[in-house]
């Protein structure tokens, strides 16, 4: 089927909820994917996020396969080895702990939502009020709806979970004034993702975490866009010296398939006991094998460090080329997680990339996001700058190339 079939097809069959661009992708390699049309394009979005060691990736490719053949599912009851080792894994990174497994963002928030209420419930004190802040994004589902910081998408979904409470990202004192007796837990992500790559200030995540332990709540942060390595560290909260209580990953961790994950201290986790959570998917071994080679990469690969370097130089260059142009109000991020904010609305210079064949997203109305893969050479990362440039500077672009 070429493009147009495709595009044809999804318009009569599926509902419309993501207000798709009308291209259909049928291969990737690297920082590249291919449409129904034979098209190459250089892909600074990577699946939002999730394709982070770009498409068809060896290690994660073999690990599927491998696993794939071997088993693709059994329940949640027993055990499999590629779980099991993935769990390890991650634990050895956050430093102890314990790991439950979902298939999404969504789902890892949840179970981190559901992980805080039963702890305070178990402490009998009548705690179950979650902080959260404005312009964050935590998932689709009911809870992290509710915790979600952006009108636009509760709208029509209105009565919202009850226990929520929603502070300015980034204002201690607002964070401080909201905590009373009934709060559990504040809920943030390091660096604002769908908000359009807010960084807060170096010391915010700091003095959350004294605040938290201060008044003896949890510090869940959601790590499912920073994470696995996107900023340059394998989490992003790394770079702010502190450590959660609980953590969420999801988008990155499986290489391009489903899994999420929730990630607590032992003593916290212990809340959640048999029958209390679940999932059907949940840890589902090719998956959770998938994600085992992703970690491969990152350990050993030096895609981090790749992803550090390459996206200092993204940013230093873009800040340089912004203090020349006024479409441009500021350039933000850290690693492969770059804002670039505009004076005016960001969709038609993302349009304007797609025509030349670069893949970059618009967020927060105003914010052109990229999240490059953190294998991007740093000759793609300057092919893809140029294109960028051009549609910021608004000069016509040359004729495309196959
Ligand atoms: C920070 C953050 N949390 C949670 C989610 C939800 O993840 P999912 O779409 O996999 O449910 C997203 C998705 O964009 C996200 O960016």
């Amino acid at each position: 089927m070429n493009n147009a079939e495709i595009v044809e097809l999804a318009h009569q069959n599926l509902i419309n909820t993501y207000g798709c661009v009308p291209l259909a992708f049928v291969r990737g390699t690297g920082a590249y994917l291919y449409d129904a049309d034979g098209n190459r394009y250089l892909d600074f979005f990577c699946g939002l996020a999730v394709t982070s060691l770009g498409h068809g990736h060896p290690r994660v490719v073999r690990a599927i396969k491998e696993q794939a053949e071997k088993l693709t599912h059994v329940s949640n009851v027993f055990h499999t080895e590629p779980m099991a080792r993935l769990a390890a894994r991650l634990c050895g990174h956050f430093g102890g702990g314990r790991v439950f497994f979902g298939n999404s963002g969504a789902e890892a928030n949840e179970a981190a939502l559901k992980l805080a209420r039963r702890w305070g419930h178990d402490r009998g004190a009548g705690r179950f009020e979650v902080i959260s802040t404005l312009g964050s994004f935590h998932g689709r589902t009911f809870g992290t709806l509710s915790a979600t910081g952006q009108e636009k998408y509760h709208v029509g979904f209105q009565p919202l979970l009850p226990g929520f409470h929603l502070v300015p990202y980034d204002d201690l004192e607002a964070l401080a004034k909201a905590v009373h007796d009934e709060t559990v837990a504040i809920l943030l992500e390091p660096i604002q993702g769908e908000g359009g790559v807010v960084t807060p200030r170096a010391d915010y995540l700091k003095r959350v975490r004294d605040l938290c332990d201060r008044r003896k709540i949890l510090l869940i942060l959601d790590e499912v866009q920073t994470g696995m390595g996107r900023t340059g560290k394998l989490f992003a909260y790394q770079h702010a010296g502190v450590k959660p209580d609980i953590m969420t990953l999801a988008k990155a961790l499986g290489g391009g398939l489903p899994i999420g994950a929730m990630i607590a201290k032992a003593e916290i986790a212990q809340s959640l006991t048999p029958g209390s959570h679940g999932s059907t998917f949940g840890g589902n071994p090719v998956a959770c094998a998938a994600a085992l080679g992703v970690l491969d990469a990152l350990e050993q690969d030096g895609a981090m460090e790749n992803a550090a370097s390459v996206g200092g130089y993204m940013l230093e260059r873009l800040r340089k080329f912004a203090k020349g142009c006024t479409r441009v109000a500021e350039v933000r991020g850290l690693g492969m997680m770059i804002g670039i904010v505009l004076r005016g609305e960001a969709k038609s210079v993302a349009d304007a990339c797609l025509r030349e064949r670069l893949l970059v997203n618009a967020t927060a109305n105003n914010v052109l996001r990229l999240l490059p893969p953190l294998t991007l050479t740093r000759e793609e990362a300057a092919a893809g700058l140029e294109i960028i440039e051009r549609a910021l500077a608004g000069t016509p672009a040359p004729a495309a190339t196959r």
